[in-house]
């Protein structure tokens, strides 16, 4: 396992649409998924998108089993590999909160989302995931499989007032919390 480096927005490869993952439980992709947990865990992340490390395969990795200190009144999102997913919206409610995203250091912006959807993909195994979600879950989901299709959560953000450094935005957060 290894921690790798993070893309920052400006790569290239942040911007691509993922080639979808053609073999299911090989050793490559259970290497791959081990190192997206490592390397997000490494810096405290909400989930972690293969392109985001330079891979381009449609693989996304997250949730986490305790509450995550940068997001204390979050609930807990289960911990998801997702391969290959398709998000579709059930209804057509949105609702607009504040992201970050590990690629963007250091910012925040609010960001419209669906507010409940459907996911469909499958795990490192081949297994099919099929889940219907809302809220905090639907919005991890929407903006780590955003990764896959090259986008970004500043190319949705509406509100540009409603966009900046963390440090000046949430000063309560401290240095230590500046970057998602
Ligand atoms: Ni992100």
């Amino acid at each position: 396992m290894s921690i790798h480096t993070i893309l920052k927005m400006g790569d290239p490869r942040l911007l691509k649409i993922a080639s979808p993952v053609s073999q299911f439980d090989t050793d490559g992709l259970h290497l791959l998924v081990r190192d997206l947990w490592e390397t997000m865990r490494s810096v405290n992340g909400a989930g972690l998108a293969a392109p985001q490390i330079g891979v381009d395969l449609q693989v996304v990795v997250f949730g986490s089993e305790q509450r995550n200190p940068r997001y204390p009144d979050r609930p807990l999102v289960p911990l998801t590999v997702l391969v290959n997913p398709v998000i579709t919206s059930v209804g057509d409610a949105e609702e607009e909160d504040w992201e970050g995203c590990l690629s963007v250091p250091g910012l925040r912006g609010k960001v419209p989302r669906w507010q409940r959807v459907r996911y469909t993909g499958f795990d490192p195994y081949g297994d099919p995931i099929d889940r219907e979600v809302e809220g905090f879950h639907a919005r991890v989901v929407q903006h780590e499989c955003d990764h896959l299709w090259g986008k970004l959560y500043p190319m949705r953000v509406r509100d540009f007032t409603q966009f900046g450094y963390t440090e000046v935005l949430f000063p309560e957060l401290g240095a230590a919390d500046a970057d998602d």
